[in-house]
């Protein structure tokens, strides 16, 4: 996939990048010729970018179009879970944390507080965008505070409820114990210690009333955030796909003929239904399962990690940093990647990893593990050419000899399945606060008032 580019040409690269950003933003400027002063109408918005003239002054207005089209719409969530979109089966919920309303809404608050990190910089959302698929578009694998680097690809968190094992590797099993992990990881969100976590909430005068509210006045504990944060990330059900609506709501209109065609090949020729299984009256995608398709054993022995990693400098504009410029600057060698091994210690599952769901597949590039493949049509290459043989290699992953009319017919059932009410989840994530500091929150002034 990528190859090592030769030093030469990344300065070249470079400076290639740098001409375009500056065209980019002296387009971006002139556009609207707005002078000192003048009010500036929206209708004149420029593409996703700010201008910043009179970004100093007190009634300063952005005209980034992506920023005045982000408009929030909360929505009742509760709902999605009494009702689930079409092609989903009834939300899991586990008996000792019952879905509520304001159990929900303050868990959604928690995710989007930036408050959360110990430099309050870094939300949950950060690394699962809302308006990217729940994860991360732009980055391989995110970077946490400080620039710290992550091992893995950001995967969405759209239908997280029905996961039996969470991570990559299946490492942890309840939503409700997860959050503490991006918590206080060095290279996330890194708070020190769960405690420290707790305590920080608990200095937050504006979740006083949510706490007590939604746990019978309960506050911030170990239990309590973890259930919060668990019931808003419960509510991430998104489908009712136009293959949905095909294939469980009988209208054979919903989807072309290509779409039906990549579904017989899916569930044929293809055998990604093996792993990414489709039921009678549901699909989640998933088998519950690990597998060994290769993609980890070619980064753990040939070198061939992969050797750049893509950062964007501006929307739409991206650039190839070397792995070793970023590991310097972190300080980190991230280790090799074994996947299930890291859980059960167990040789045979060396590179094994959980099968991914497909829904809303189109929306969460890049992808894999690692997100070492830019596109689905790779993807699709990848299986195709059977993975990476190795000793391990599963023996469902095997060349697939598909024709090139195969692999569009397969793209197309893998666009097909984006699910329609996106937008209203994106809608009402856009309408949760950020959790900007107050003079009563603990670092305001970046003084540390946690008591140490
Ligand atoms: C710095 C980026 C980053 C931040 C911040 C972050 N995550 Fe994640 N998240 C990831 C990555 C990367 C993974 C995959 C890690 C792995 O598989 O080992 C992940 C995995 C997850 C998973 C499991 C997904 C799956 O498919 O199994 C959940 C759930 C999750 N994160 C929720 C959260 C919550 C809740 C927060 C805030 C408390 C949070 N994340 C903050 C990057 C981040
Ligand atoms: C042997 C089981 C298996 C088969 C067969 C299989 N997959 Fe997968 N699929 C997986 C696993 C496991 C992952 C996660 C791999 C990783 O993260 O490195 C995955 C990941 C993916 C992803 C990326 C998901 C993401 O969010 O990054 C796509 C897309 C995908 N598969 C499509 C397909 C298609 C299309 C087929 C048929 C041509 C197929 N798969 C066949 C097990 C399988």
């Amino acid at each position: 996939m990528r190859r090592a580019v030769p030093a030469g040409l990344h300065f070249f690269a470079r400076g290639v990048l740098i001409a375009a950003l500056i065209v980019v933003q002296a387009a971006a400027r002139t556009s609207g010729e707005l002078e000192s002063g003048r009010t500036f109408d929206e209708r004149q918005s420029q593409g996703p970018g700010d201008v910043r003239e009179g970004y100093e002054s007190a009634d300063y207005r952005t005209r980034s179009r992506s920023l005045l089209e982000r408009r929030g719409v909360p929505m009742d969530l509760i709902r999605l879970a009494e009702t689930p979109p079409l092609g989903l089966p009834p939300v899991p919920v586990p008996a000792d944390n019952p879905l509520t309303r304001t159990k929900i809404a303050l868990g959604r608050k928690l995710f989007f507080d930036r408050r959360l990190s110990i430099n309050d910089t870094l939300s949950c959302a950060a690394c699962h965008i809302p308006e990217q698929g729940f994860t991360n578009n732009e980055l391989r694998t995110p970077v946490g505070v400080e620039g710290r680097a992550v091992l893995r690809n950001s995967p969405t968190l759209y239908n997280i409820a029905y996961q039996e094992h969470l991570f990559l590797d299946g490492r942890e099993l309840s939503l409700e114990n997860q959050v503490w992990q991006p918590l206080t990881a060095h290279n996330e969100m890194a708070a020190p210690s769960i405690g420290y976590v707790i305590r920080k909430i608990r200095r937050m005068r504006d979740y006083d009333a949510l706490f007590e509210e939604a746990f019978d006045g309960r506050g911030p504990d170990i239990l309590t955030i973890g259930q919060a944060l668990a019931s808003y990330q419960r509510m991430l059900l998104a489908a009712d796909s136009p293959f949905d609506q095909w294939y469980f709501g009988g209208d054979p209109d919903a989807v072309g003929d290509r779409v039906k065609r990549g579904f017989a090949l899916f569930s044929g020729k293809a055998r990604c239904i093996v792993c990414h299984r489709v039921e009678a009256d549901h699909a989640l995608f998933v088998d519950h399962r690990f597998h060994n398709t290769g993609l980890g054993y070619a980064a753990s022995v040939s070198g061939k990690a992969p050797e750049t990693t893509r950062i964007q400098l501006a929307p739409g504009v991206f650039t190839e940093i070397s792995r070793a410029a970023v590991d310097a600057v972190t300080r980190q060698r991230l280790p090799n990647d074994l996947g299930l091994y890291r859980v059960t210690e167990s040789p045979g599952d060396r590179w094994k990893f959980r099968t991914q769901t497909l829904r809303n597949i189109a929306l969460t590039a890049p992808y894999m593990h690692d997100g070492s493949i830019d596109t689905l049509r790779e993807v699709i290459d990848f299986y195709d050419r059977g993975g990476v043989p190795n000793e391990l290699l599963s023996p469902l992953i095997r060349p697939l000899d598909l024709t090139a009319q195969e692999k569009h017919d397969l793209e197309a059932l893998l666009h097909a399945l984006t699910g329609s009410n996106v937008p209203d989840l994106v809608a009402d994530a856009f309408a949760a606060p950020i959790g900007d500091l107050s003079a009563e929150d603990p670092n305001w002034a970046h003084e540390n008032t946690l008591g140490y």
